[in-house]
Formats: C-alpha cells, sequence, structure tokens
C-alpha cells in the first residue's frame, strides 16, 4: 500500500487513532492504580477488550501497538495485527525504545531506538504494520527545553521518520511538550513553537517527505500545577495559532495526544478546534491513549466479567472523539 493511501485511511472523516501501546512499564503503572494484576495475560486480554470493541472501526482508523502485541492473539485465536486488518482499521507501531535520562542534561530524557531500526521496521511491516510512532518530550521548566535537547530530539524524530518511509510505513511524529509543572500558557506556546520549528528543518533536512508523516502533538496547555484552566476555545485558539506558525500546509493530518487531559478535556479542547477553524489546512484529529481508555480500563477492573461494559464504555468515548473531530461534540452528550 502506497504512504498516501494509508494517511487516506487513517485520516478518514470521523476517525482517530487509538494509542494503545504502553511500554510494559507505563501499562503496569496503570493496571497497579487500579488493583489490576500485572501479568501477560491481563496486557493481552486489555487489547483484545479495545481491539474486539463492535464497531470500533466507525470511530478509530488506527491502533497502535506495543511490540509484544503483534504477536498475541485475540480471544477467538486469531492475532492482534490480523484481527485489525480483517476490520478496516490500520495496524501501528510503537518503534521508540522509551525515554532514558540524557547524559549530561539531567533531568532532561533522550528517545532512545535507532538501534536496529530498519530491521525491525522490515519486521513489522511484514506482521502487518503500515505505520508507526515515535515519541520525543521536552520538560519545561526555567532551565529546559536545553538547545541540545531540542536539536537532539529533532535530528532522531527526522531520522526516525526517514527510515520508516522508505520501509513502506507512514510515520507519526510525536514532539510532546510535557504538562507537568506550573507553567503558563505563553511558555507553552513558545516552547511548542520552538520545537516544531526545530521538528520540521529536520525533517526537512533529512529529506522525509512532509506529505507522508501525520504529526502528533501536544496541545497548547498551562502547566497541570494551574488551577485555573483555559476554556476549550481558548485552548483551540492558542493550539492553531502556533500550529499555523509551524506546520506546513503539506502535512496531511494532525492527530494530537491527551497528554494526562480529562477525557472530557481533550473532547472538548478537539471539538473547539474544529468549530473555530472548520477548514484548518491539515486533518484535524486524535491519537489518544489515556483519554481513551481510562474510564474503560476502569470499568474493566482486569476481570473477564466487566469486558462488555469497559467497551460500551471505550466505545462511547470513541463516538465522542469522532464527533468532537467533526466540530460536532456537546458536553451534554456525556453520559
Ligand atoms: P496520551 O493520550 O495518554 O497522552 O498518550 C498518547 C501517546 O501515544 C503517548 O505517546
Amino acid at each position: 500500500m502506497s504512504l498516501s493511501t494509508i494517511t487516506e485511511k487513517l485520516l478518514r472523516q470521523g476517525h482517530g487513532l487509538l494509542a494503545a501501546d504502553e511500554s510494559l512499564q507505563t501499562i503496569h503503572k496503570r493496571f497497579a492504580a487500579l488493583g489490576i494484576e500485572q501479568t501477560e495475560e491481563n496486557r493481552r486480554a486489555w487489547r483484545d477488550l479495545l481491539v474486539t470493541t463492535p464497531n470500533i472501526s466507525e470511530f478509530i482508523s488506527g491502533v497502535i501497538l506495543y511490540e509484544e502485541t503483534l504477536e498475541q492473539l485475540t480471544d477467538e485465536n486469531i492475532r492482534i495485527p490480523e484481527f485489525l486488518t480483517q476490520v478496516g482499521i490500520e495496524v501501528g507501531i510503537k518503534v521508540d525504545q522509551g525515554t532514558k535520562p540524557f547524559s549530561g542534561h539531567s533531568p532532561e530524557l533522550i528517545t532512545e531506538g535507532l538501534d536496529k531500526l530498519n530491521e525491525r521496521l522490515t519486521r513489522y511491516h511484514d506482521l502487518g504494520a503500515t505505520f508507526a510512532k515515535w515519541r520525543a518530550v521536552y520538560m519545561i521548566s526555567s532551565t529546559t527545553p536545553s538547545d541540545v535537547t531540542l536539536i537532539e530530539n529533532a535530528r532522531l524524530l527526522a531520522r526516525y521518520a526517514l527510515a520508516c518511509q522508505e520501509a513502506g510505513l507512514v510515520p507519526i511524529v510525536e514532539p510532546e511538550v510535557l504538562m507537568d509543572g506550573d507553567h503558563d500558557v505563553a511558555t507553552c506556546s513558545q516552547v511548542t513553537e520552538k520545537v516544531l520549528h526545530h521538528v520540521f528543518e529536520n525533517l526537512h533536512l533529512y529529506h522525509v517527505a512532509p506529505e507522508n508523516i501525520l504529526l502528533k502533538p501536544s496541545m497548547i496547555l498551562p502547566g497541570k500545577n494551574i488551577k485555573l484552566r483555559p476554556t476549550p476555545e481558548a485552548t483551540a485558539h492558542s493550539t492553531l495559532n502556533i500550529l499555523r506558525r509551524c506546520v506546513p500546509v503539506a502535512v496531511p493530518g494532525i492527530c494530537f495526544l491527551s497528554g494526562g487531559q480529562s477525557e472530557t478535556d481533550a473532547t472538548a479542547n478537539l471539538n473547539a478546534m474544529k468549530q473555530i477553524s472548520p477548514n484548518p489546512p491539515w486533518k484535524l484529529s486524535f491519537s489518544y491513549a489515556r483519554a481513551l481508555q481510562n474510564s474503560a480500563m476502569k470499568a474493566w477492573g482486569g476481570h473477564p466479567k466487566n469486558k462488555q461494559l469497559a467497551q460500551t464504555i471505550f466505545s462511547n468515548r470513541a463516538k465522542l472523539n469522532s464527533l468532537a473531530s467533526q466540530g460536532l461534540y456537546k458536553p451534554s452528550m456525556e453520559i
């Protein structure tokens, strides 16, 4: 399949992405918080629950998986990637290998994963993946992000993206400006603008085709310690302003991460962007992990008997985000 066909499928109207690619450490943290046993079977069962939710392909066009899920089976003994392909959902794969302390630049983190990337991409492609993800993180403080972090993360994202395009996978380029801290909206705007300029300059330098990537940015928000939260309209304005300054119109789509926002905030903010700007230069949608999964995982609690209830909750959340991606969501639709 050509890269442009893959992006078209991922960006079809009223659809977004589910990030179900938490590393072992991250999913275990989520399980632990809910008293769910941290086992491989529970990771499989949770991901089976998400992908086999009835009619989820009405709202979700792609699911980003963690490496182990590529080889795991649904309850009906079908390989999860194969099942997704059968129901018309593109298979994505997290290819970075997580963040590590950036030596000499503590407390900043740098993303690892270029080692043997070409071979891994070929394998993922053979296992059914059509797109990939790499996440870089940026901390906001009086001394961060440092210039070196801006330069190095952008270089890594560009090298990863080029490798994906050469291997026939659409790269999701994910520079996440973290919400941790007590910074204001103006600081988040300034930092995000700098981050995105570095990223697009490097994508250009490394000859990555902007037509064949998806951008997965964070929204422009104050630090999570700030009590007074902006309205969805204010967030939409600040976020769109920065994206217009930095993202070439050749980029087909921008699928936001949720970054620790509540489920309803993430939905309302996306909706406000589509209402303020009904025809933006790029398709706008979602690629949420927590904002799609939190309530459903809580309802499941690791118990097979709760599978159907959790699927209903997940399906409803996906539907509300589908509506938000079209500017059609209303808070009164929340149950
Ligand atoms: P959240 O939506 O929970 O921020 O996760 C998105 C993601 O894929 C992080 O890499």
